[in-house]
């Protein structure tokens, strides 16, 4: 097969020219958008009379007939020929003859690839902007079946205070939105049209780079040709939120894992998650949540890529560039499959909410709320954190529950505590009085879950 750059050349290309320079192998899944494309850019030589209108019905119905090939899977690519642009301009000239060999007028394979990824990235980023929505609505469903369980909630892995079981879902409903946010951001960014841009300065041809904008769907065009043809920005941002996202993930999943074990006894990870063990029978393994928590690191391997691969590269573009796609179609397969799994695998965590309610009672998570009761009964906070710290240690000593404590004992290490003290120190009670916006009170989580759902059926709508 000829090259479609060949010309200029006398000799043969080394095979090993071409193992190292061919990118077939992994951009021919740009061939839809990379059709799409053409198509707009072949309808407006057409009617700006860059090419006869009949040439251009030809092109794009040979693009067309191209476009059923490989969705049909019939279609042959040929290593050979490089990159998904020429296995489809070849193609096309194969089956329409001359018009197939203008369709390349007024532009370059390095505006056309800069448009391809633009294209494909804009519908990543819906699809991955709908699975962090699924995501948030299972994590939603989660915190309401859960709604009257409480737990305790960690600092430094100490038992700190307690909390409600869907105060801790919805914080993570919290980092999706964020995802989200951040992948609808970079969207607008990525929404602009290179092509025009040609190899790097523009082209003398009279193309309408405003009509190619508009049938394509993308608000506006790029300012700047240089800048257009060498800008890989986006490739970079998406592979930041997605590093962002999958971060969020492996916390997640941690937690999974260290909750289902015998250790923690928080959940259990149904039968369709798990997996056994092949030598240990008894074992029942949170592989899931470990797996996702491990391809975090791929993705983080992927922004690293780009930013190194784009590190001092010089005006306009490079060959470098071509390496840019394997790390950026990693990262989104990567995190499309996670929050897929992740979306499934929380419908069949099952909560064992007595053991978190066992647990709510261990590592005297009542002492702030002493402190507090001393601090508002006149005592400065900090002399009052002393005396409660010498109570714990006291109870400590003695294997006792700060619960345990008959008033009297309470008084024996300040008068200040009133007869009211030990009713308001049990978990359900603690929790009830963290009562402000943002905060774990019953009615306070009740709102948010409300808020949630209302924002995420806007969204789903
Ligand atoms: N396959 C190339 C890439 O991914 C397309 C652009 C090729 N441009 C060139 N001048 N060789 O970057």
């Amino acid at each position: 097969m000829s090259k479609l750059w060949g010309g200029r050349f006398a000799g043969k290309t080394d095979e090993i020219v071409e193992i190292l320079g061919e990118s077939v192998s992994y951009d021919a899944r740009l061939a839809p958008w990379d059709i799409r494309a053409s198509i707009a850019h072949a309808r407006m030589l057409g009617d700006a009379g860059i090419v006869s209108k009949q040439d251009a019905r030809k092109i794009v119905r040979g693009l067309e007939s191209i476009a059923k090939s490989i969705a049909a899977g019939t279609f042959t690519w040929s290593v050979s020929l490089e990159d998904v642009h020429t296995n489809i301009e070849s193609e096309l000239v194969l089956r329409i003859g001359d018009a197939g060999k203008r369709l390349h007028t007024g532009r370059s394979r390095n505006d056309q690839i800069a448009t391809d990824v633009r294209l494909w990235m804009r519908d990543q980023v819906d699809a991955i902007r709908s699975l962090l929505l699924g995501l948030q609505a299972a994590l939603v469903a989660f915190a309401e079946a859960h709604i009257g369980v409480i737990l305790p909630g960690f600092t430094h892995m100490q038992h700190a205070q307690p909390v409600l079981l869907a105060h801790h879902a919805l914080a993570y409903y919290e980092m999706f939105g964020r995802d989200r946010e951040r992948f609808g951001q970079l969207r607008a960014r990525v929404n602009v049209l290179p092509l025009g841009s040609a190899a790097l300065a523009g082209t003398p041809h009279p193309i309408r780079r405003e009509q190619v904008a508009r049938e394509l769907g993308f608000d506006g065009l790029s300012a700047n040709s240089m800048d257009a043809v060498a800008d890989r920005d986006h490739l970079i941002e998406f592979c930041a939120a997605a590093s962002i996202a999958m971060m969020h993930l492996s916390r997640l999943c941690e937690e999974l894992v260290l909750w289902s074990s015998q250790e923690f006894g928080f959940i259990e990870i149904g039968d369709a998650f798990t997996t056994g063990s092949s030598i240990m029978p008894q074992k029942k393994n949170p592989d899931v949540a470990e797996l996702v928590r491990g391809k975090t690191g791929r993705v983080y391997g992927s922004l690293t890529a780009l930013l190194t691969l784009m590190k001092g590269l010089p005006l306009t573009y490079n060959r470098d560039l071509q390496e840019d796609k394997e790390p950026l179609f990693d990262a989104s397969d990567t995190l499309q499959l996670c929050l897929t799994a992740m979306a499934r695998m929380i419908p069949a965590i099952h909560v064992d909410a007595r053991r978190m309610a066992e647990a709510s009672r261990e590592g005297f998570m009542e002492a702030t709320d002493l402190a507090d009761a001393l601090a508002r009964a006149g005592m400065p906070f900090r002399e009052a954190h002393g005396v409660i710290g010498r109570l714990v240690l006291h109870c400590a000593n003695t294997g006792k529950h700060l619960t345990d404590l008959s008033i009297e004992e309470l008084r024996a290490f300040s008068p200040l505590f009133d007869k009211s003290v030990r009713s308001a120190l049990g978990p359900a009670a603690i929790v009830r009085t963290r009562d402000l916006p943002g905060g774990t009170a019953p009615r306070r989580v009740v709102a948010a879950l409300r808020r949630a759902k209302a924002s995420l059926a806007k969204e789903q709508s």
